[in-house]
């Protein structure tokens, strides 16, 4: 896409031997970078890698404790998320920093106020900006829609438009993908080439190695803080990329043999759910699971699928209906009481449902088992016993920290969510629901929590997985349901339908073709 090799470019930013030490952990060594003029640049790496690190020190919310950034050949002097954005860097975090109650031009212009007299902000000038800046870089979104009711993929794009409504020419995106519906990842794809098509530069991370072929210009891979290779899409493949990362083969496939299922655990009986707005996103809703299979979830994400897991975990008020695990009715059961009869859950929302990040790793080993033996008797808890539970946890299930003592915090993104499941495989269990399990995890550990949910299959627990990625419901599956505007509209064994067939019920044709006869 660009005329002759991207080396001969102007060179907008550069990290220059970066080291960053944190208790325990050397988080980026020794690492060097450079970003080129137009182009975008993945970065890659295992959970823990220093990814994150690296792009909080560029944009200055992180100062390194050796070496320089320079942009444009300047050194930076303060590092601060001010003077970055001065130089014209802009970053989008993961979690969104907008407030939901405001509206996305009060967003774009919070702390950059745009005031005539001294005093008002300028709403017209603010407005009329924003609508330019969409326009250029095919970023839609309505700038007097509230944030609270825009979907993740417009929550993004307002995030985007805020960066360049400061005049970024540099972008960092830090798992932008992570969040979005395949659908919404696609065009974030088109408006990254807009973008870089305009003289825009991008870093851009992500676990998805097809997306980094698919978009990145060059390829940068850090391993335990070091940078470990560079690579260029046109002659590498994701089973390469995932070797650079991990430092070893890895299978992107799911090796499971044919299921044997027993009697059904989980019965769900036309079931509705109100979301936050009141309105029924799970409408009349039937699934069962058996023990020793695996059922997947497909469906476009906002079709009902959290609502349906919140209510089954006891999460969530259901609106009428009913819910059975292993013969038991807990239509009306406490998240203990269904977690008591085996029942683990693998949350969506890690940081709000799965976590108190603010905790210790032995603290959230045992977040809903605290009072049980063998961690406490009576009300004393039994430290020695869930210090080796811990241990064992971050042991098994490869969670890089520097100790069991640390705030969760602290840990990595990846590493955080292979915390929540290692607790949840951890005890013996009927039924494993698991939402979104893999998010935000490298090649390596998808591939070992796939291992791992296959053996939960195989030793008899009966497991429901949602996940917003096809690919992954299609490799752990079973049987596969379709959700479609808070409905199961269909059920096939898996290999029935093929991928296409799937996305056609997934955007509802199976629907319309059953009310045309
Ligand atoms: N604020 C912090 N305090 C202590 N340690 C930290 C902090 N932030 C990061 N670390 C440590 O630095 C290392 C690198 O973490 P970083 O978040 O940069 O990884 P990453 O490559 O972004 O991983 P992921 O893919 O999981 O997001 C990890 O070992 C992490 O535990
Ligand atoms: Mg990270």
């Amino acid at each position: 896409m660009t005329i002759g090799s991207p080396h001969d470019q102007q060179v907008v930013l550069e990290a220059r031997g970066i080291t960053k030490r944190f208790p325990g952990v050397i988080a980026n060594n020794n690492v060097s970078l450079r970003l080129h003029k137009g182009e975008v640049l993945a970065l890659l790496g295992e959970n823990g890698a220093g990814k994150s690190t690296l792009m909080n020190i560029l944009y200055g919310l992180y100062h390194q404790d050796e070496g320089e950034i320079l942009v444009n050949g300047t050194p930076m002097r303060a590092s601060s998320p001010h003077e970055s954005i001065q130089r014209g860097i802009g970053m989008v975090h993961q979690h969104f920093q907008l407030v939901p109650v405001m509206t996305v031009a009060e967003n774009v212009m919070l702390g950059n106020e745009i005031t005539r007299g001294g005093v008002f902000l300028d709403r017209r000038r603010a407005a009329h900006l924003i609508g330019e800046i969409s326009r250029q870089y095919g970023l839609e979104v309505d700038p007097n829609a509230l944030i609270a009711d825009l979907p993740v993929g417009a929550q993004q794009r307002v995030e985007i438009i805020k960066a360049l409504y400061r005049n970024a020419d540099i972008l960092i995106l830090d798992e932008p993908t992570a969040v979005l519906t395949p659908q919404e990842a696609d065009d974030l794809v088109q408006i990254m080439h807009t973008l870089v098509a305009q003289g825009k530069s991008i870093i851009f991370i992500t676990h998805k190695l097809r997306e980094v072929l698919e978009i990145a210009d060059r390829i940068v891979v850090l391993r335990g803080g070091h940078v470990v290779g560079e690579a260029l899409p046109a002659t590498s493949s994701e089973a390469n990329l995932a070797a650079m990362m991990v430092g070893r083969d890895v299978i992107l496939r799911v090796d499971k043999a044919v299921a044997h299922p027993g009697a059904t655990v989980l019965e769900v009986r036309n079931l509705r759910v109100r979301d936050d707005r009141g309105l029924l996103a799970v409408n009349g809703a039937d699934l069962d699971v058996r023990a020793g299979e695996i059922l997947g979830v497909a469906g476009v994400q906002g079709n009902g699928q959290t609502e349906l897991v919140a209510a089954i975990t006891g999460l969530r008020a259901k609106e009428s209906g009913s819910v059975r695990v292993a013969g038991q009715d807990v239509s009306d059961a406490t998240p203990r009481r269904i977690s008591e009869l085996g029942v683990a859950h693998i949350p969506e929302d890690r940081q709000r449902e799965g976590l108190v990040t603010s905790y210790a790793l032995t603290d959230n080993s045992v977040l809903e088992l605290y009072y049980r033996q063998p961690f406490a008797s009576g009300i004393i808890r039994d430290e020695a016993q869930v210090e080796a539970h811990c241990a064992r946890l971050v042991q098994d299930f490869d969670v890089r920290t520097p100790s069991t003592h640390v705030p969760v915090s602290s840990l990595s993104g990846g590493n955080q969510q292979k915390l929540i499941v290692a607790r949840e495989f951890s005890q013996p269990i009927t039924l494993l629901i698991a939402a979104q399990p893999t998010r935000g995890i490298d090649v390596g550990s998808i591939e070992f929590v796939h291992s791992q949910i296959v053996k939960k299959r195989d030793e008899g627990v009966a497991v429901l997985v949602i996940s917003a990625e096809l690919d992954e419901v299609l490799a752990l599956s079973d049987r596969i349901a379709v959700m479609y505007h808070g409905q199961i509209v269909a059920t096939v064994r898996s290999g029935e339908l093929t991928r296409d067939e799937l996305g056609l019920l997934m955007a509802g044709a199976g629907k319309v073709a059953h009310e045309a006869f």
